[in-house]
């Protein structure tokens, strides 16, 4: 077996699953949603599969749904996309993600990523026979500077793969945090890679800012973005891919012998989903936010130091005012005497070596979110 995947240990995500499932837990740990998702666009895909096409559909996506990604992306985020030659559909943003990697990089290029990441990044990153360089980000703010990102490239740099919003740590990055970037770059030819998965899910009035509306960067940037996170519908692994013609020419090579396609008739129903009004994308992070809010008055209330989250499923607690230097064990005491299943944050580093924040999924149905408070108050004497 390959090394890279031999090697990988148990992830903490499945070890706090079996954990939580064992001890009866609510599981906070897990980042996705217990609402069915939008009914009109779940009949969409029911209505697709008896009434529509069932065979491989375009190596590049439906050219319906395409279209439908640069004007929603047109709509939402002023982007001007070409969608015959500058947008692609995958099998989510990690086969996007995957595919990018593949396709940019040789053996011994630099891929500059920023910690905390998502777990993909780095078992890809060195399957396609890269060198990790990471940016090490920290709490309370996350703040990426010029020096930090200079300090991870080199000439050997090929990929800076940026997350933003970020998970797991909330934040979302604007445009003075995206100039920093640009900056940063230049003199440099790398290619950013912009996992931008999370770009709806924003809150206190917050719009996402993308890669390919910084300046400098809409030529040398790859845009990544998931139907799954858009629509609280994580399993479909419907993904989409952004660039200028050059770089998706480039993506396209790879993502043909990847999966080459995706189910034709989810594409059809994430068609008709970006078309819906900004009344529901709205309304969508409206729920959101209401659930962030409740988490974090709760978690508050068990007296937790609460991280703020701007974006994402996510709300970080600080352990370390607490003097509280193990996430990882503070996890596994939470799940066995509270009955809460969370996420320790040292899993998205390296070398697991940030130590003090844990990280709580707040997609879940209110009476879900107020058993698991009424828990950690209770337990809260014994744990913080
Ligand atoms: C940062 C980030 N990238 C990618 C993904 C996966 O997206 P998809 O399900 O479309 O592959 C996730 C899912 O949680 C994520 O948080």
């Amino acid at each position: 077996m390959n090394p890279i995947f031999a090697d990988l240990p148990t992830t903490i995500f499945e070890e706090m699953s079996v954990l939580a499932r064992s001890h009866d837990a609510i599981n906070l740990g897990q980042g996705f949603p217990d609402d069915p998702g939008p009914e009109d666009v779940r009949r969409k895909a029911a209505d697709a599969v008896m009434d529509g096409n069932n065979q491989y559909p375009s190596m590049m996506g439906i050219p319906e749904l395409r279209a439908a990604i640069a004007a929603h992306y047109a709509a939402h985020q002023g982007l001007t996309l070409d969608p015959n030659t500058e947008v692609m559909v995958t099998s989510g943003a990690t086969e996007a993600i995957a595919g990018a990697l593949f396709a940019l990089l040789s053996p011994g290029d630099e891929v500059v990523i920023f910690e905390p990441a998502y777990d993909a990044y780095g078992p890809l990153i060195r399957r396609a026979g890269g060198v990790v360089r990471a940016v090490k980000l920290q709490p309370p703010h996350w703040k990426m500077t010029e020096a930090a990102i200079r300090a991870a490239l080199s000439p050997r740099t090929r990929v800076v793969l940026l997350n933003n919003p970020l998970n797991p740590a909330g934040v979302v990055y604007g445009v003075d945090d995206l100039a920093i970037l640009a900056k940063a770059l230049e003199g440099n030819d790398a290619v950013v890679v912009s996992d931008e998965v999370w770009e709806h899910v924003v809150f206190d009035g917050l719009r996402h800012v993308s890669v390919l509306n910084v300046p400098g960067l809409r030529d040398r940037a790859v845009k990544i973005g998931s139907a799954g996170k858009i629509f609280c519908l994580t399993g479909w692994k419907v993904g989409f891919v952004a660039a200028a013609p050059h770089l998706l020419k480039a993506l396209a090579k790879a993502h043909q012998f990847l999966t080459f396609t995706t189910p034709p008739n989810l594409q059809v129903a994430v068609a008709y989903g970006l078309a819906k009004p900004e009344a529901h994308f709205a309304a969508m992070r409206a729920d959101l936010q209401g659930k962030r809010d409740h988490l974090a008055r709760g978690l508050t209330s068990a007296g937790f130091d609460v991280l703020n989250s701007a974006g994402t499923y996510f709300i970080n607690v600080d352990l370390a005012p607490k003097g509280l230097t193990d996430d990882a064990a503070f996890c596994r005491r939470l799940v066995k005497e509270a009955g809460v299943a969370a996420i320790p944050v040292s899993a998205f580093y390296g070398n697991g070596d940030m130590r003090t924040v844990v990280r709580f999924c707040f997609a879940k149905k209110e009476a879900t979110l107020d058993e698991a408070v009424r828990r950690l108050v209770a337990a809260a004497p014994k744990l913080v």
